[in-house]
Formats: structure tokens, C-alpha cells, sequence
């Protein structure tokens, strides 16, 4: 399954990414914003538990996430700002890591660094912002699966049809939430309309 949000606060912060006056400090704090909306999406049934805490008027059962049972993992660089701001909402979840790059002759991705915890029982949220052929994200699922997970949550903010497409077919159990879905990949399998290089965007290195 896959979702594209219809939030018009998220749109608009997808159009100031577009914008090449949006410099990478902007660019950066924008994808932190749209992350910790779409994680909002993409938690609503998430698992809860009921905690008993001190409140102003003493005692009180209250439901709060299972946040022990998450772990997010961006795919860096481009997914290291998701990551800070999924982490200012839910400070205590667990975080994991893949590097990985696209070879830009041939758009194949390489895995360079992991560093991912104990899955066991529970789920990853995937970040990465940018869905182009898939390639990268069809990569890091399959990795992810071979270190055991069972539940994995795709967050990414602007796919091109033929990636999503790509990733549905390649694993169909996970779910897509995604801030909004172009119209096309471009002959150097770049997103159109889409915002150039999100990783160059985001650390001021396409000059
Ligand atoms: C970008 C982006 C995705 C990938 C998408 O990363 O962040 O990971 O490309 O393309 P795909 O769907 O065709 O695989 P890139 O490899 O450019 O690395 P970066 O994050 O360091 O910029
Ligand atoms: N990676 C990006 O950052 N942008 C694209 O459009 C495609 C791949």
C-alpha cells in the first residue's frame, strides 16, 4: 500500500523545497518538518501501552506510543535530516543506519556503512526522501529484511511513479507513506518536476 498525503501544510512545504531559493539550512529544517508530519501519518495505529504518571492531580493511566517497539533508519545522507526530526518528536526510539549511494553513471545503488539494532518484534521506519527508480529503497528493504525485520514502514517525500511502482512490486508488505508523488523520472533518472539532488540540496554541495 502506499499513501500520499493530502495535507496542504505538506504541500506547501514540498513546494519550498522545490524552490532553488531554499538554501540547505532551510532545505534541511523543511525535510525535518515534513518528516515528523508524515510520521504522524504513518503511526496513527501504531502500538500502544498504557503508562501510569504523575500528573498535576496526581495518578492517572494514560496511553502513550510503544516507542520502544520502533526503530528508524535513515538511508544517509539524504535521510539524515528526516532522522533529526522524527527524533525531536519521539527522542527515545531507537535509531539504526545504512549509507548508501547511487552510482551516477548507472543509478545502481551501494551499500557503504551499516549500523542497525536488535529488530526482533519490532518495526522499522525507513527513511528516505527521495523514491527515483527505487533501486535504493528496494536495496535497503532487502537488507533489512536479511537482518530480520518483520514490519517495515517506508516514509519518503517525493517518488517518482515508476519507483513507487517498482517498490510495491519488490515488497508489497511495506507500506508507503510519502509527501507527494511527481510525475515522472527524467532520462538521467532524476524526479520531474522533483527538486534536484536532495543529498547536494540538503549539505550545500551541488556548486
Ligand atoms: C538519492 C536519494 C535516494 C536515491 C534515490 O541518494 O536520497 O537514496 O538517490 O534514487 P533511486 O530511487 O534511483 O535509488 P544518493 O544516492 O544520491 O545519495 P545521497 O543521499 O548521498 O545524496
Ligand atoms: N536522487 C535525488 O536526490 N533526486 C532525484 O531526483 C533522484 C535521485
Amino acid at each position: 500500500m502506499y499513501k500520499e498525503s493530502t495535507n496542504v501544510v505538506v504541500k506547501h512545504l514540498v513546494n519550498r523545497l522545490r524552490d532553488v531559493q531554499t538554501a540547505s539550512n532551510e532545505f534541511r529544517l523543511t525535510i525535518e518538518e515534513i518528516s515528523r508530519i508524515i510520521a504522524a501519518e504513518a503511526l496513527q495505529d501504531f502500538q500502544t501501552i498504557t503508562k501510569n504518571i504523575e500528573t498535576w492531580q496526581g495518578s492517572l493511566d494514560v496511553e502513550m506510543l510503544e516507542v520502544q517497539k520502533l526503530v528508524l533508519v535513515p538511508i544517509l545522507r539524504a535521510g539524515e535530516p528526516m532522522l533529526t526530526g522524527i527524533l525531536r518528536t519521539l527522542p527515545y526510539a531507537k535509531s539504526g543506519f545504512l549509507a548508501m549511494k547511487r552510482d551516477e553513471e548507472t543509478a545502481l545503488s551501494k551499500l557503504f556503512y551499516e549500523n542497525i539494532p536488535n529488530l526482533d518484534g519490532r518495526t522499522v521506519l525507513l527513511l528516505d526522501p527521495m523514491i527515483a527508480t527505487g533501486g535504493s529503497l528496494i536495496d535497503g528493504i532487502d537488507y533489512l529484511k536479511e537482518k530480520g525485520a518483520k514490519r517495515i514502514i517506508s516514509l519518503n517525500i517525493l517518488g517518482a511513479p515508476e519507483g513507487v511502482k517498482a517498490v510495491q512490486e519488490a515488497h508489497p508488505d511495506v507500506d508507503i507513506y510519502i509527501a507527494q508523488i511527481d510525475e515522472r523520472l527524467d532520462e538521467n533518472k532524476y524526479i520531474r518536476p522533483g527538486l534536484g539532488d536532495a543529498g547536494d540540496r540538503a549539505f550545500n554541495t551541488n556548486g
